[in-house]
């Protein structure tokens, strides 16, 4: 595919040919998955942690260094109880038993969301869990819990404005990046590649702001069963784009032909 991209001379449409940096993933269809199987819904989502052990690999193996991963948003509190208290169950096990096997595997786990809301264990956890792995370098792993877009920018408005009210800031100065550098990922990247499983095509009050200019790519697949073959079709969606960022196609071409001078 490279070849095909770097020798072309006239029609074929360039892709970036290069994999994403920040892949931010929607995991959803663990529910479905369950059911078309006459199973209870948190089999899917106990299903659905393996294929998040699967995505890891695919990353690390691939050296892709930023995943994020919407786990549980802030209106899933919304489900009935019992599916809270399930997921909450799920995540608690799965931050106290796969801490270990990140951290042997060089991967630094950051959680974003209004934790307060979750049970002193489950903020223990994760506080152990990042401090465990903070070091670590190969691959960043965000899990977004009781995560809202929202939420986000509200709270990096409330932080702006204290550095006003401090004096810090001049409220004429406020920029893009004064906001960026209160939001709760403001030590990623922000996303190259989108993908949501599960076959609806809403982002859900994930990353709203960080996805301005990030490609998305939607998929029937359901999260449990989203295996190395369907990260090959989500990679390679990617790499057949062209990013423009508000360019035309000719002046991206001509860029990419100094740069690969
Ligand atoms: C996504 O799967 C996991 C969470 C939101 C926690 P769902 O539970 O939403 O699965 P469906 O959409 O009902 O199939
Ligand atoms: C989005 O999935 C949240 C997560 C995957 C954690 P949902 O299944 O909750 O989204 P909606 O409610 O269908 O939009
Ligand atoms: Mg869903």
């Amino acid at each position: 595919m490279t070849d095909d991209i770097h020798n072309s001379s006239t029609e074929t449409i360039p892709g970036t040919a290069e994999l994403p940096a920040h892949v931010a993933i929607i995991m959803d269809g663990n529910g479905r998955w369950a059911k078309r199987r006459g199973m209870p819904r948190i089999a899917g989502h106990k299903r659905g942690l393996e294929a998040v052990r699967t995505a890891v690999k695919v990353c690390v193996d691939k050296g892709i260094p930023y995943l994020t991963l919407f786990a549980f948003s802030s209106e899933n509190w919304r489900r009935p109880p019992t599916e809270v208290q399930l997921l909450m169950e799920l995540f608690a096990n799965a931050l106290e038993s796969k801490a270990r096997k990140l951290h042997d595997n060089d991967v630094r786990l950051r959680v974003v969301g209004d934790i307060v809301r979750f049970s002193s264990k489950i903020r223990m956890l994760i506080n152990r869990a990042e401090n465990l792995t903070r070091d670590n370098k190969t691959l960043n792993l965000t899990i977004a819990a009781n995560y809202g877009g929202r939420w986000d920018i509200a709270k990096a408005c409330r932080n702006v404005a204290l550095e006003v009210a401090n004096g810090d800031l001049d409220p004429n100065d406020i920029s893009e990046q004064d906001l960026g550098r209160h939001l709760s990922t403001r030590f990623l990247p922000e996303p190259d590649l989108f993908v949501r499983t599960g076959g609806e095509q809403r982002i859900s009050n994930f990353l709203l702001w960080q996805l301005a200019y990030t490609e998305l790519y939607f998929t029937d697949t359901l999260w449990p069963d989203f295996d190395a073959e369907a990260w090959e079709l989500a990679l390679n969606s990617f790499m057949n784009r062209q990013r423009r960022f508000g360019q035309t196609g000719d002046q991206v071409m001509g860029a990419q032909k100094i740069t690969n001078a």
